[in-house]
């Protein structure tokens, strides 16, 4: 979900309303995953690395991240929206853990779309939190292989994703799903993410559609 500081730019805003205009965003989103078939859906909101940022942008996103929960939780459970979080909740504010702890634990058992929210989240971290954890359940070198690694990490029992998307032209991964993503497609558009709508997912599905994917290998 890039490009929200310069939508906001561009309109001489805060950086935050672009924020705030980007989570705005999300409910045309959802409702269009559903339509268009998408099962899984994983929204990269926090990256270990945005920490780095201005502290007021941080605690302003924080904020935001915090009213959309509570905004919104009763209708994406009435919509059978599995709620999930992955990343690391340490230094998420205790309000924040809160609150996504409480609508993970109610949205459980939904089954029309699983939601992950990728918060505090970053590929290296989660390979790290991955190897301490076998290495601390004792786990021999002879069997870990890549199925294992794919169990330790936070997306465990998920498939790997088909296609991701980077909104406001950007072309690098930062971070996101680095061994999940290994054979993804990647579609990139430069909209603004609060400007990303039903009919840019449209044109990213039906773009998907025409790949060839050959994983390493050739197609016949
Ligand atoms: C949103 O867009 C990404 C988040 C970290 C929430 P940005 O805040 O990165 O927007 P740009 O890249 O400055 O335009
Ligand atoms: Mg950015």
């Amino acid at each position: 979900m890039d490009g929200n500081g310069r939508w906001a730019r561009k309109r001489n805003l805060p950086r935050v309303a672009g924020h705030q205009a980007g989570t705005n965003n999300l409910r045309r989103i959802l409702r269009a995953c559903v339509d268009q078939g998408i099962r899984i859906l994983t929204l990269y909101a926090f990256s270990t690395e945005n920490w780095r940022r201005p502290e007021e942008e941080v605690t302003g996103l924080m904020k935001i991240l915090e009213t959309v929960i509570a905004r919104e939780l009763d209708e994406l459970d009435r919509n059978g929206v599995q709620i999930r979080h992955i990343g690391r909740m340490d230094r998420v504010p205790p309000g924040l853990q809160q609150k996504i702890k409480h609508a993970v634990e109610r949205t459980r058992h939904n089954d029309q779309l699983i939601l992950n929210v990728a918060l505090n989240y970053g590929g290296r971290a989660e390979i790290v939190d991955a190897v301490r954890a076998m290495l601390a359940e004792g786990l021999h070198p002879d069997y870990i292989d890549e199925d294992t690694i794919s169990r330790y990490l936070y997306t465990c029992g998920l498939p790997d994703p088909d296609l991701i998307i980077r909104t406001s032209g950007e072309n690098r991964s930062s971070n996101f799903l680095i061994w999940q993503g290994a054979y993804s497609e990647f579609y990139v558009t430069d909209a603004y993410w609060p400007d990303f709508d039903e009919g840019e997912l449209k044109k990213a599905v039906e773009q998907y559609g025409k790949r060839e994917r050959r994983y390493g290998g050739v197609n016949q």
